[in-house]
């Protein structure tokens, strides 16, 4: 009866794993902040991708860490630099698995903002220029899918018009639509190296209390020519997932982020809590609140368990 009446159902299909890559050969290094991840060099990603995709999930999402920084972050736009290579490597050992690339420069920048900086501000427009450089060396390399998650104004008209004029119109765009001003990415900003080195993201990452202005930003990022919606944090941010799936057609994401990936796991591991049944229970309340994709660090574990069956 309970499975006959369900109306929400989890599935490994759901899911996309995040992955960090970094410059090298043959490295596999635990990330101390992200409790079972790891910095890949671009050919130990791809043996892990062969994992998931094994695991049935979809689609990965690739970081990347640079070998040097620079104050414009140009080692992200650069076909050497660890995505690009890491995006061919995967695509030769499992050209079916979906590859989304994060464009961004905040792990490539020395001041560690998302954007190139005009006196201590971040330029928008000059950042969206340098953005779909970035796209582009990605689409160049094969990514499926990029994910810009800066939250420049326009930044996705531009890298729409940028990849449609150098014949990629089939690359998608999922777009950080909705990103707040989060506590919750601390452990991220640990493993990517892209603490901002003064001020904080507060110009151009959203205020938490703020709802009708996301679902304003989402609205524009699908006029400007966006094909997914990501709300992000996940958990903090259920509602605003739930209003946007009332109020837009396209897939929504909603990333499950570092914060709470670790937050969970520290529970479980001061035994507060069932760590399997939390992680279960936490992704479906995410599938419950409207998304359709769930960006997660739990991606691999929830897959195994989940095996083809449902939660
Ligand atoms: C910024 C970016 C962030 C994350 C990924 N890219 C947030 C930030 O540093 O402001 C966080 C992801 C996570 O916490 O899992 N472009
Ligand atoms: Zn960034």
């Amino acid at each position: 009866m309970r499975r006959l009446v369900r109306e929400t159902v989890l599935t490994e299909n759901d899911l996309v794993y995040p992955l960090f890559v970094c410059p090298g050969e043959g490295v596999q290094e635990p990330i101390g902040s992200m409790t079972g991840c790891y910095h890949f060099s671009p050919d130990r990603v791809a043996v892990e991708a062969l994992e998931v995709a094994q695991l049935g999930i979809p689609a990965v999402l690739l970081f990347g860490i640079p070998g040097q920084k620079d104050e414009q972050g140009s080692e992200a736009w650069s076909p050497q630099g660890a995505v690009p290579l890491a995006i061919q490597a995967i695509k030769r050992a499992c050209p079916d698995l979906l590859v989304i690339t994060d464009v961004c420069l905040c792990a490539y920048t020395v001041h560690g903002h998302c954007g190139v900086l005009k006196e201590r501000r971040v330029d928008n427009d000059a950042t969206c220029a340098l953005l779909a450089k970035v796209a582009l060396c990605h689409a160049e390399a094969g990514a499926d899918i990029v994910a810009p998650s800066d939250m420049m104004d326009g930044r996705i008209a531009t890298l729409r018009q940028a990849l449609e004029k150098n014949g990629f119109p089939e690359v998608a765009i999922m777009s950080y639509a909705a990103k707040y001003a989060s506590a919750y990415y601390g452990p991220f900003r640990d493993a990517a190296d892209s603490t901002p080195s003064f001020g904080d993201r507060r110009s151009y990452q959203m205020d938490p209390g703020n709802a009708r202005e996301a679902l304003a930003e989402m609205a524009l990022d699908l006029d400007e020519g966006a094909d997914i919606l990501m709300v992000k944090p996940a958990l903090p941010y259920l509602d605003i997932i739930c209003r946007a799936k009332q109020e837009f057609k396209p897939p929504i994401a909603a990333y499950n982020v570092s914060g709470e990936y670790m937050m969970l796991n520290a529970a479980a591991e001061a035994g507060y809590i069932d760590r399997e049944a939390a992680m279960l229970e936490m992704l479906l309340s995410i599938k419950r609140a409207g998304a359709d994709i769930i960006v997660t660090y739990f991606a691999k574990e929830a897959a195994a368990l989940l095996g083809g069956a449902s939660a």
